[in-house]
């Protein structure tokens, strides 16, 4: 198998942003359908802004370090552009991925993106159907195909 490139090893070995934020403005957890991996991530969000952003992730290396580099890649920045962030920015900013690895990239997008979905459920201001697609989750319903858009994420 390929091996990890300098920067994996580093945001794996030393990742930032490790933690949890009490009374997070939202809180995303998602599971990686393919190897059972988990992870969790916690936003502090004021006007719109990411302020601060802390990740746990029981996963392997390239889940943790694509965890630990899309903190990073959020930090400061505004809700829309991390909904824009997607695990190909993700994997490209780390200097790539063996390919057997990159499905375990999608876990920090995702849970950024459930993250968000949670700040905007509190807020209270977007009907479910609206979160679910302005954070791009998988829904139930057959009301379109996102989510067969969200599974060639996967290949
Ligand atoms: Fe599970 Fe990488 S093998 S996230």
């Amino acid at each position: 198998m390929e091996a990890y490139n300098e920067k994996v090893i580093d945001h794996y070995s030393n990742p930032r942003n490790v933690g949890e934020i009490e009374n997070a403005s939202g809180v995303g957890e998602v599971g990686n359908p393919v190897c059972g991996d988990i992870m969790r991530i916690y936003l502090k969000i004021e006007n719109e802004i990411i302020k601060d952003v802390k990740f746990k992730t029981f996963g392997c290396g390239a889940a943790i370090a694509t965890s630990s580099i899309s903190t990073e890649m959020i930090k400061g920045k505004t809700v829309e552009e991390a909904l824009n962030l997607n695990n190909k920015d993700v994997v490209n900013k780390l200097g790539g991925l063996p390919p057997v690895k990159l499905h375990c990239s999608v876990l920090a997008e995702e849970a950024i993106k459930e993250a968000i979905a949670d700040y905007y459920r509190k807020e209270g201001k977007l009907s479910e159907e609206e979160i679910i697609h302005k954070c791009n989750l998988k829904c139930s319903s057959d009301c379109c195909n996102c989510n067969d858009i969200q599974e060639e994420n996967y290949t």
